[in-house]
């Protein structure tokens, strides 16, 4: 009886220690649900940023290149590569055995200069398939997928009056997925955009998904970006997006989740990465520390947000945050330039936040 007892208590003992162990990273405590990545930056790539790096192996299963193969800096040229930020950030998620993705070819921003001035339409295939050959062909098998055409959405639903499709009309997005799946048969391919989890611009993407598909064109996900406030949008819209998006038969992911706490110049919301405004010390209320209020508002709005992401587990396959602290964020420079803000999990000192702990501790219920 007595060793029966002890056993008990044994087994009680590793029972607790495995569930500890899973639970003290965000990537064991999100494993049975779905991957967990952050966006990486030139430091963390070329490995300056120490506590980044160790940070990101720690917490993450999943990597995307912020900036690094963007047509622009990949392909400043038609005939010039920059591969070395590149092959650095593969064999940084190699390392580690994370899912590496990649971001993004086929994009209006950070578009390099010698497309935006091609206008015959065959010239700009050609050089969309030599991108897509060039890029995503030199990481085939290692880049696990792609987001293969990125905010190719007005907000209401239309299709962008891109470079690409004035050039060569609705159909270059059939044919950046066609260019992708001859590249890397085997990649994921997904199409990516801001505000797409709101029900006009929902309506285009879910089009864009099932007119690939009618056509027998891969298509694996759709990245809802993510750039979202305390209050906006709502977890209905957020919700209702992720079950029509399952619907339609692709994967769910966030692709670039950050809620920025700083007011918004003329209620803007979205990414476009090519508006900017005027800054004032109304627009940047917190330039030293983040108050104690505002940290739990946030820590609760991340909660909001986790438990319906949870409750779609099914559905959900990956969630990745546009940076790693917040000293990386792109949102301390947009919509205007040199904020102080607060949108993710660490803080400058890549400590924890409310937040962090928050999700640490959700339980699936
Ligand atoms: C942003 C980067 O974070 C910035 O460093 C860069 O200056 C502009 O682009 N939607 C996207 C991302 O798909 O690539 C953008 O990233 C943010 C909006």
């Amino acid at each position: 009886m007595k060793k029966l007892v002890g056993f008990i208590v044994f087994t009680g003992g590793l029972i607790s220690c495995v569930t500890a162990q899973q639970s003290s990273t965000l990537k064991g405590k999100y494993k049975p649900y779905f991957k967990i990545g952050t966006s990486v930056n030139s430091a963390q790539i070329e490995g300056g940023d120490t506590k980044g790096r160790l940070l990101i192996t720690k917490q993450c299963n999943t990597i995307t290149p912020e900036n690094v193969l963007k047509w622009q800096l990949v392909q400043p040229e038609a005939t010039k590569y920059d591969f070395k930020l590149p092959d650095q950030y593969v064999a940084l998620g190699e390392k580690d055995s994370m899912f590496v993705v990649g971001h993004t070819l086929v994009w209006h921003s950070q578009l390099a200069s010698y497309v935006e001035s091609i206008t015959d339409p065959n010239q700009m295939e050609k050089a969309m398939q030599e991108h897509i050959k060039t890029v995503m062909g030199r990481y085939k098998g290692r880049i696990k997928g792609w987001d293969v055409v990125n905010e190719a959405l007005n907000e209401d639903g239309t299709l962008r009056e891109s470079v690409f499709y004035k050039v060569m009309g609705p159909d270059y997005i059939k044919k950046a997925f066609r260019f992708a799946h001859e590249t890397d048969p085997a990649c994921e391919l997904y199409y990516n955009d801001y505000n797409i989890e709101l029900k006009e611009k929902r309506q285009g993407a879910l089009k864009i998904i099932k007119d690939l598909k009618a056509e027998g064109i891969r298509i694996d996900g759709v990245g809802i970006q993510g750039h979202w406030n305390l209050q906006w949008p709502s977890i209905e819209e957020i919700e209702q997006s992720i079950i029509d998006y399952a619907s339609a038969g692709v994967k769910v992911m966030i692709t670039e989740l950050d809620i920025t706490v700083l007011p918004n110049p003329w209620d803007l919301k979205g990414a476009d990465v090519n508006q900017n405004f005027e800054g004032s010390p109304f627009m940047n209320p917190y330039p030293n520390a983040l108050p104690d209020s505002v940290d739990v508002l946030l820590a609760k709005r991340y909660e909001d947000i986790f438990k319906v992401f949870l409750k779609h587990q099914d559905k959900v396959d990956r969630v990745t945050f546009w940076g790693l602290q917040d000293g990386d964020s792109w949102l301390n420079g947009w919509p205007i330039k040199g904020r102080t803000n607060y949108p993710l999990l660490f803080d400058r000192n890549y400590r924890p936040k409310k937040a962090y702990q928050t999700l640490l501790n959700l339980s699936k219920k």
